[in-house]
């Protein structure tokens, strides 16, 4: 039977509210599509028990922070924003193993939202987590694929109750319900962006240097592609953007050697991120990346684009 998104709303405010009775919640918003579903349904369910919270980990896209507190006024929305920059920077030094940095980073988040929840009296911690993030986390018999940072990147002794209001849903069912709770397309229809941000795009140690290179090369290849489908060259992809490689190879700028770093352009064909094709991306398209990519961003001095599908890919590059 098709997946009837009013139904799913009757019955999760119903069952918000029977889990949390008259407790108070943290309600944890990334700026992503599955978060501000899971805080909108929150929002309805038990008006006047929650305390919004948007984490800026340093790892965020380009102007994220900025744009998050935008929506939120917008929407009318009271959001805490706590910068924790540096603190995640500092658990993340000298880490280059991808399992350790997403547990880090699920640690870290889960240690915030204890802080916050000190300051007033509550029990619980809302999340957006959604059926793909507990499968890829392994457990019941499964493969671990990775640890999402809200599921298996979760510390073993936590003093928070979870709800997690879309746990059974996929990546389409949710825009769904995003769109009859009548969020704006900007947020339902936003491709999906991982919960340890870009931390996952950077392959081995994540430094600022890293991070603002992978800013700058994700805004590069999402404004163009967004351009390219705008002029009718392509179709959306179901997600994009550019990640980092660890090893620098040798180039030439000007007439002067160059020894440089690698980026990585991703866009993938997918329904709900359990299996991945990746995109037709016409060629003027991508050169135009490599070149503003390699013209901006001066330390880097190569382009390629990802062929690989998932499996045997994923989607991230951690
Ligand atoms: P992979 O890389 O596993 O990604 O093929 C599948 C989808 O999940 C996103 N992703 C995450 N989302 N927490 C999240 O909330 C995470 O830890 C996480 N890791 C990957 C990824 O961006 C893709 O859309």
């Amino acid at each position: 039977m098709a997946f009837d998104a009013k139904k799913f709303i009757v019955q999760a405010e119903k069952d918000i509210k029977v889990k949390m009775g008259k407790d108070h919640a943290i309600t944890a918003v990334s700026g992503g599509v599955d978060s501000f579903v899971a805080a909108t349904l929150a929002a309805r369910a038990v008006p006047g028990q929650l305390h919004i919270v948007y984490v800026d980990n340093g790892l965020m896209r380009k102007d994220e922070t900025a744009k998050v507190k935008a929506v939120a006024i917008a929407l009318g929305v009271d959001l805490k924003v706590v910068d924790a920059r540096k603190r995640f920077l500092d658990a993340l030094r000298g880490v280059t193993e991808p399992e350790t940095k997403r547990k880090i980073i699920g640690e870290a988040f889960v240690r915030i939202f204890e802080d916050e929840a000190k300051k007033t009296d509550v029990k619980f911690l809302i999340q957006g987590t959604i059926a793909p993030d507990w499968i890829e986390s392994g457990g019941m018999g499964r493969d671990t694929i990775k640890s999402h940072h809200n599921v298996g990147g979760l510390p073993e002794k936590m003093h928070l109750k979870l709800c997690e209001p879309l746990r059974e849903l996929y990546k389409h069912e949710v825009r769904l319900v995003g769109k009859e709770l009548g969020l704006p397309q900007s947020i339902h229809q936003r491709q999906p962006f991982p919960g340890p941000g870009l931390a996952v795009r950077i392959v081995g140690e994540v430094t600022e240097e890293k991070v603002h290179i992978v800013q700058e090369a994700c805004d590069i290849a999402e404004n163009e592609i967004d351009a390219a489908v705008a002029a009718g060259k392509m179709e959306r992809p179901w997600q994009y953007f550019a990640a980092l490689l660890p090893s620098k190879t040798v180039g030439v700028r000007g007439d002067e050697r160059a020894y440089q770093y690698t980026v990585i352009v991703r866009a993938v064909r997918s329904l709900d991120g359990m299996t991945a094709n990746f995109s037709h991306i016409p060629p003027e398209v991508l050169e135009r990346i490599s070149t503003r990519i390699t013209n901006e961003i001066r330390t880097v001095g190569r382009v390629v684009y990802d062929i690989t599908n998932k499996p045997p890919g994923t989607i991230e590059m951690e």
